[in-house]
């Protein structure tokens, strides 16, 4: 209760920060990263880029409370393991609300509640929590409401492969397991309560599973006329990857019945850099889409999408930040507009505002094209976590715990076992695995320890094997 009163005093004793250009464009904090900047600093940042608004994936009050006063609009989320609770027990989502939001409301401008994350791309919680989702954001709902909070919309974030079908966009179709159960009175709740689908939207991962049928420029908003394609099904003329996303997600609604229900961005990104075996990834791309989304996020009357033309939609960039801390293939840790010292890692004016010819040249795509040769996964010499032996050793015995005869050659007698150290043991292992479990989705990161390298690093008698692409 002291510390409430505390968070209290602290939150409206900070003098109003002037609220800043209105822009519908919004930045997701994560905060998965060793090392970022303070959340009062992360949100002068935030205001520094010209964003309008910021999602974080909890109700961390340190972060509510620096953002009070602030006039930007905030998006809240309640973690995915209580939502089965809070479906299940309407006191428990008062509960929520009253120790989350209310502490902090209206001082920051909250104007969604998100519930879960991508719970429906999860189908181990299919049983478990998917038959409490409605029933979780209709309880955050009514307890809202109840606090006589009018202006707090309730929603939940989904991926693109709540669809399984998306191309063409007319024919875009929710998947069987959930669009009766799930999406059927998901909708309607929306519907009735006048909110929007958040949808996560990443041209990127589409562009990147299948760069030799789609165009860059299209995935980047850098088409003009002569690149667009026209969908049979609606004579619909695209001119980009993103609006056929939302466009298939309009069908799929519409197929259920309920095609009026307006459409958010949660998410949406293209990551600066990533590992050797990816493509596209680079300050180049990043900085292109960042800067052309928020160009037509900025056109009045909105643009919308040709099925919705003029509808006007929030959108979150992800991210503020690179986060190292995210585990997967490299571009998970490098979606951030900033690098954790708060630098840009290219510049955007979140505005939309700053004509795209104002800007300094861009450093060339260099990974555009897929890299063919050989690559390794080695101990990252230079990282710091490497300095942590405990951690290294840990690594080096899951490693070798995966697979059949990963480690034999590091074994006495083997030909990698000299020089017996854990660095070398190490790498050896890291790589072991990756070139066996890569295809299956292993990656090379092992919390950071990991890195790829284009450099065999057999020696003598040791070699290290590797996978051509
Ligand atoms: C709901 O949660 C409240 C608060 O924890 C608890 O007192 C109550 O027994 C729960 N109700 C049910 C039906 O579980
Ligand atoms: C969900 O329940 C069904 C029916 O009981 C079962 O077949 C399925 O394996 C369960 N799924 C999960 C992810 O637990
Ligand atoms: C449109 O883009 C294509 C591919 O980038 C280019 O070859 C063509 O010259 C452009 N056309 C116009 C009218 O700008
Ligand atoms: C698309 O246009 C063609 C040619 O004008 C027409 O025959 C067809 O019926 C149209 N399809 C739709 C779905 O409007
Ligand atoms: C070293 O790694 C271990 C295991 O991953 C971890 O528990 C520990 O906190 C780390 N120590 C330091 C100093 O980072």
């Amino acid at each position: 209760m002291i510390l409430l009163l505390l968070l209290l005093l602290l939150c409206f004793s900070s003098p109003p920060v002037k609220g800043g250009s209105f822009t519908r464009l919004g930045v997701n904090y994560g905060t998965l990263g060793d090392d970022l900047p303070s959340a009062a600093r992360s949100v002068a940042l935030l205001q520094s880029l010209g964003a309008g608004a910021v999602k974080i994936y909890d109700a961390n009050p340190a972060i509510l409370c620096a953002l009070a006063g602030t006039g930007l609009r905030v998006s809240i989320m309640v973690p995915n393991e209580i939502v089965p609770s809070l479906g299940a027990n309407a006191s428990l989502a008062d509960a929520w609300v009253a120790d989350n939001l209310a502490p902090f409301y209206p001082a920051v401008r909250v104007r969604y509640v998100l519930v879960g994350n991508e719970i429906l791309s999860d189908a181990s919680l299919a049983n478990s929590t998917w038959p409490f989702l409605v029933p979780a954001m209709a309880n955050i709902h009514r307890a809202l409401r109840a606090r006589s909070v009018c202006d707090v919309k309730v929603g939940t974030t989904l991926a693109m492969d709540a669809l399984a079908t998306a191309f063409p966009p007319s024919a875009g179709a929710f998947r069987a397991d959930i669009a009766g159960p799930v999406m059927r009175p998901l909708l309607d709740f929306l519907s009735r309560t006048r909110s929007y689908y958040f949808v996560d939207a990443y041209p990127y991962l589409a562009w990147a599973s299948n760069p030799s049928s789609i165009r860059l420029d299209y995935a980047l908003f850098a088409a003009n006329s002569s690149l667009s394609y026209i969908d049979p099904g609606s004579n619909l003329t695209y001119t980009n990857l993103l609006d056929q996303m939302f466009d298939a997600v309009v069908a799929a609604m519409r197929r259920l019945g309920f095609g009026g229900v307006p459409i958010a961005v949660a998410e949406t990104g293209w990551p600066n850099a990533g590992d050797l075996d990816q493509i596209g990834a680079n300050v180049h791309n990043a900085a292109t889409y960042n800067r052309n989304l928020a160009r037509r996020m900025a056109v009045r009357p909105a643009a919308g999408t040709p099925a919705r033309p003029g509808a006007a939609m929030p959108v979150f960039i992800f991210s503020l930040y690179n986060e190292d801390r995210k585990p997967g293939p490299g571009t998970e840790r490098h979606w951030g507009l900033l690098s954790p010292d708060g630098k840009q890692v290219y510049e955007v004016d979140l505005s939309g505002r700053r004509p795209l010819e104002s800007y300094p040249p861009l450093p060339p795509p260099e990974n555009d094209v897929p890299y063919m040769g050989k690559i390794w996964c080695v101990l990252d010499a230079e990282g710091k976590a490497t300095a942590n032996t405990t951690a290294v050793g840990a690594a080096l015995a899951y490693a070798c715990g995966q697979g059949t005869g990963t480690c034999d050659a590091i074994r006495p007698g083997g030909p990698c076992y000299q020089p017996n150290t854990l660095v070398t043991h190490a790498s050896y292992a890291f790589n072991s695995y990756w070139q066996q479990f890569r295809q299956a989705g292993g990656t090379c990161f092992f919390d950071g320890l990991a890195v790829q390298t284009k450099a065999d690093p057999s020696y003598g008698s040791c070699k290290y094997p590797s996978l051509t692409k």
